[in-house]
């Protein structure tokens, strides 16, 4: 179980562009004091939840992606109320969006979500997007790891599930390395499969 500890997003020591903590952040979820804001941690990245003020980075980043680029985050020019979205799911608790940030510049890099299934009791969606420039340098792995963890130790949830296009091999992979499991049959349609990782699994 990770350290728990309070952190307010304001506070001395986050950099007001990017509400990034200083370098001293160990590999945890830190909580804001009413335990809603936090920042989970990763070996070279940190996630924390959307604010206005990434609107800019997060819109250049999207607005970059090419053509073929089908999964992003949310269309172009639809930033503002993505952001705006996200921050009312997670006062609500329905849904955690991160940024991922690279620690060392820090850079914007992509962003990663947990959504409650509300029709399955303690299953939680996990969803992630990675800028074109930085794949395939295991970010999103790492993110999803922390994320991974972060669901089940403190969200408490039972299982994480991933629909992924059967021919999204990058997404395929790393989660297999993260041993998520393939669900045969249970897909939302015949060319995306449901994968899954049991708390336990
Ligand atoms: C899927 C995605 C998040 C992966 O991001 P990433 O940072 O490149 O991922 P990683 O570097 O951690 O790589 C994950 C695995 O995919 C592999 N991979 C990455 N790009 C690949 C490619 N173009 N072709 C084949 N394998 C690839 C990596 O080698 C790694 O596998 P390994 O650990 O077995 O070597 C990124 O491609 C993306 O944002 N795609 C668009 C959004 C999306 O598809 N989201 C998932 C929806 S289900």
């Amino acid at each position: 179980m990770p350290a728990i500890e309070a952190n307010r997003p304001q506070s001395a020591g986050v950099s007001s562009r990017s509400g990034i903590p200083g370098p001293a952040l160990p590999p945890a979820a830190l909580f804001s004091g009413d335990g809603a804001w936090c920042v989970v941690g990763a070996k070279r990245l940190l996630l924390r939840p959307l604010m206005a003020e990434d609107a800019d980075d997060l819109g250049r980043l999207i607005d970059a992606a090419t053509d073929e680029d089908r999964l992003l985050p949310c269309a172009r020019g639809q930033v503002g109320s993505w952001i705006d979205e996200a921050e009312r799911h997670r006062r609500s608790g329905e849904a955690h969006t991160f940024l991922l940030i690279r620690r060392k510049d820090p850079v914007v890099l992509g962003a990663a979500n947990l959504r409650r299934d509300e029709d399955h009791a303690g299953h939680w969606q996990i969803g992630y997007w990675v800028a074109a420039p930085y794949r395939r340098q295991r970010y999103c792995t790492e993110a999803v790891e922390a994320l991974v963890r972060f669901a089940f130790d403190e969200l408490a949830a039972a299982a994480l599930d991933a629909s992924v296009p059967v021919l999204n091999t990058p997404s395929i992979r790393l989660l297999k390395r993260l041993r998520f499991r393939a669900v045969p049959g249970v897909g939302d349609a015949p060319d995306v499969g449901l994968w899954q990782r049991a708390r336990r699994g």
